[in-house]
């Protein structure tokens, strides 16, 4: 099974995401992150998001930021978006229903009532910025990882 993570520039979120996601899930998923801009092309993720996950016992630090391709909506069964504008810029990209039907906001569908349903952009603010979005991150895919080794034991029975 094949996650895909999706934010703007895919320096700060989203390789989070793909971090953290990627240490609750078994080998045999794959997990990777874009963004829907092309500007940080190639570039490491920011280093708070670097430390905050290294502060988490997390290296993110090999990660490559690369923007969103129209191959990615085919390739990945499940796309899950930071924020309203990420979902919908990569909605837009979508040619079919199929295709639309793998998108998602992180988290929606989590009953993570005391979060927000986006992620906040954590680009402009402090160090405190990314440990709240770290936090929210976290605990999102701490439930998805179990939502997606459910479905994949399911759909292999
Ligand atoms: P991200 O954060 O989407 O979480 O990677 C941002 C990265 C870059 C910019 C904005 C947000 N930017 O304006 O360059």
């Amino acid at each position: 099974m094949k996650i895909l993570m999706v934010c703007l520039g895919n320096i700060c979120r989203s390789p989070l995401a793909e971090g953290i996601l990627k240490s609750k899930l078994p080998d045999t998923f794959e997990v990777d992150s874009a963004g829907t801009i092309d500007m940080h092309q190639g570039s490491q993720p920011d280093k708070r998001s670097v430390e905050i996950a290294l502060k988490n016992g997390l290296d993110i630090s090999e990660q490559c930021s690369r923007p969103i391709l129209l191959s990615d909506l085919d390739y990945y069964d499940k796309i899950y978006c930071m924020d309203k504008n990420n979902l919908r810029d990569v909605l837009s990209l979508a040619k079919n229903e199929q295709q639309k039907s793998k998108v998602s906001l992180l988290m929606q569908d989590l009953g993570l009532e005391n979060y927000s349903i986006e992620v906040p952009d954590p680009y402009w603010s402090g160090a405190e910025g990314f440990e709240k979005v770290f936090r929210q991150i976290y605990d999102a895919c701490e439930i998805i990882s179990k939502k997606l080794i459910k479905s994949f034991a399911e759909s292999h029975n």
